[in-house]
C-alpha cells in the first residue's frame, strides 16, 4: 500500500528512520560499553521490538504490563534467535498483587524508596534479580516544564541524600546499582551537571555498586546533540567507579521517526483578524490533539506540519482543531500557500513518541490506525481499531 492510500487518522512509523536512530545509539554503545535500553513508555509499537532489541540491550518498563510486553515481544523472541536482551523495571510503588509476575518478567528491578526496598528487596534478591534504587540528586536542569522535573521541590521520585544516609547495612547490602532520571529532551551538558550533583551527594555509595542507570531524557538522536560529551560522562562513571553504565531513553529511539496523517473535514472562518490583514481560517481535522497527540496540550508544544508555516508566514492561515467538544482541542495556527480543501491530507511530524502510548477515546474518538513504512516506501497497516476498542474500555 502507498502512503497516500492509508486511511486517516493514521500513525505511520518509518522503519528506516528508526534504524537511523538505532545506528546512532549503537555507536555510543560500541564506543563506550554503555548499555542502552528502550523506555517503552515513549514508544511501545512492539512490531518493531525485534529490530530494536537486536541493536539495543533490552527494554525498561514502568509497570507490569510494559514489563510483560517487553518480555513477550522483545526478550523471548530474540532469545530464540540467540540474542540476549535485558528487561528492567522502575515504578514509584509496586503492587503486591503484581510482584510475582514482575519477578517472572524482569531481571532488573529498581525501587523508588527505602520502604519499597525493604518491602520487596529480599524477595527480588532471592529470585536472583539485580536490584537498584532510584536516587534524587536534587539538581533541576530544566526550565519551564515543572511537570517533567523529578527534582522539583516536593518530588515523590527517588531517594534524596538525607534519606539515603539512613539506609541500614542490610538494605544497602541488597543493592547492585543506582538509578536516576532527571532530564527531559536535554543535551549532555545537563547530564554533566547532574553527574556533578550525583557524585557530590552519592559518590561515597557508588564504589559499592555494579552499575548506574542515567535514566532517560537524553535527546541523543537530535541533530546537534553533543555525543562526545555524553560519552565522556559515561567514561567518567566507568573509570572512576568501575560501573556499568545504562541509559534508558524513550524519545531518542523513535525521535522524528513517525507521522500522524490526518484529513481536513471542514474549513471555515474565525472572528479573529490576522496581524498582516485577512481573517484567521478554521480547519477541523479528523485527528484530535486531546485524543491522539495529548503532549501537544500537556507539554505544550507545536507539532511540525509538512508544507506549512507559522501564522501569517504563508498566504492562508488556519487554526487547526480536532472534532471533539473540547474548546481547547487545538493543534495550533499554521499557514499554507493554498486554501485548505475538504478531504485534503495533512502530515504531522515527530508523531511516533508519546503519541500512540498516550492516546484515548474521549468523545468516542476512533484511535488512529497504526502503520509501518518499509524502507522501499511500501506501507502496511499493523493495527486498526474500531467501535469495540472504544466500548471495551468503558
Ligand atoms: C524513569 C524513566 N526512564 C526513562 C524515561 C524516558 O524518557 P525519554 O522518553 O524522555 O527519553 C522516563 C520518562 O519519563 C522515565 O521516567
Amino acid at each position: 500500500m502507498k502512503k497516500n492510500d492509508l486511511p486517516t487518522p493514521c500513525y505511520l512509523v518509518d522503519r528506516g528512520l528508526i534504524e537511523k536512530n538505532l545506528e546512532i545509539l549503537q555507536g555510543v554503545m560500541e564506543r563506550t560499553g554503555a548499555k542502552i535500553l528502550l523506555a517503552q513508555k515513549a514508544f511501545s509499537m512492539y512490531e518493531l521490538y525485534p529490530l530494536i532489541g537486536s541493536v539495543l540491550c533490552g527494554a525498561t518498563a514502568s509497570g507490569l504490563y510494559e514489563a510483560r510486553l517487553g518480555a513477550e515481544e522483545m526478550v523471548r523472541p530474540l532469545e530464540k534467535q540467540g540474542i540476549k536482551c535485558e528487561n528492567h523495571i522502575f515504578s514509584p510503588a509496586y503492587r503486591e498483587e503484581d510482584f510475582e509476575d514482575i519477578l517472572k518478567y524482569c531481571d532488573h528491578i529498581v525501587f523508588n524508596s527505602l520502604k519499597q526496598l525493604e518491602k520487596f528487596g529480599k524477595r527480588a534478591k532471592a529470585a536472583g534479580k539485580q536490584i537498584g534504587l532510584r536516587i534524587n540528586p536534587e539538581c533541576s536542569t530544566q526550565e519551564g516544564h515543572a511537570i517533567y522535573d523529578p527534582c522539583a521541590p516536593g518530588s515523590r521520585l527517588g531517594v534524596k541524600k538525607a534519606q539515603f544516609e539512613e539506609i541500614t547495612e542490610e538494605l544497602s547490602g541488597l543493592l547492585d546499582g543506582l538509578h536516576f532520571h532527571t532530564l527531559c529532551e536535554q543535551d549532555s551538558d545537563a547530564l554533566e551537571q547532574t553527574l556533578d550533583a550525583v557524585e557530590e551527594k552519592f559518590g561515597c555509595y557508588l564504589k559499592n555498586m555494579k552499575w548506574i542507570n542515567f535514566g532517560g531524557g537524553h535527546h541523543i538522536t537530535r541533530d546537534g546533540y553533543d555525543i562526545p560529551r555524553l560519552e565522556s560522562c559515561i567514561r567518567r562513571m566507568q573509570d572512576k567507579y568501575g560501573l556499568q553504565v545504562y541509559l534508558e531513553p524513550g524519545e531518542a529511539v523513535a525521535l522524528n521517526a513517525g507521522f500522524l496523517i490526518t484529513k481536513v473535514l471542514e474549513t471555515g472562518e474565525s472572528d479573529l483578524d490576522l496581524e498582516g490583514g485577512g481573517r484567521l481560517g478554521i480547519a477541523i481535522l479528523d485527528t484530535s490533539a486531546a485524543c491522539h497527540m495529548p503532549d501537544v496540550l500537556e507539554m505544550p508544544y507545536r507539532p511540525p506540519l509538512q508544507n506549512s508555516g507559522f501564522s501569517g508566514e504563508k498566504a492562508h492561515t488556519y487554526r487547526l482543531g480536532g472534532p471533539t467538544c473540547l474548546a481547547g482541542d487545538i493543534l495550533g495556527d499554521y499557514s499554507f500557500d493554498h486554501e485548505l480543501q475538504e478531504g485534503e491530507r495533512l502530515v504531522f511530524e515527530d508523531m511516533a513518541i508519546y503519541s500512540m502510548v498516550k492516546n484515548n477515546t474521549f468523545n468516542g474518538m476512533p484511535l488512529p490506525v497504526i502503520a509501518l513504512q518499509e524502507k522501499d516506501g511500501e506501507c502496511r497497516i499493523v493495527k486498526q481499531f474500531g467501535y469495540d476498542t472504544f466500548k471495551d474500555r468503558l
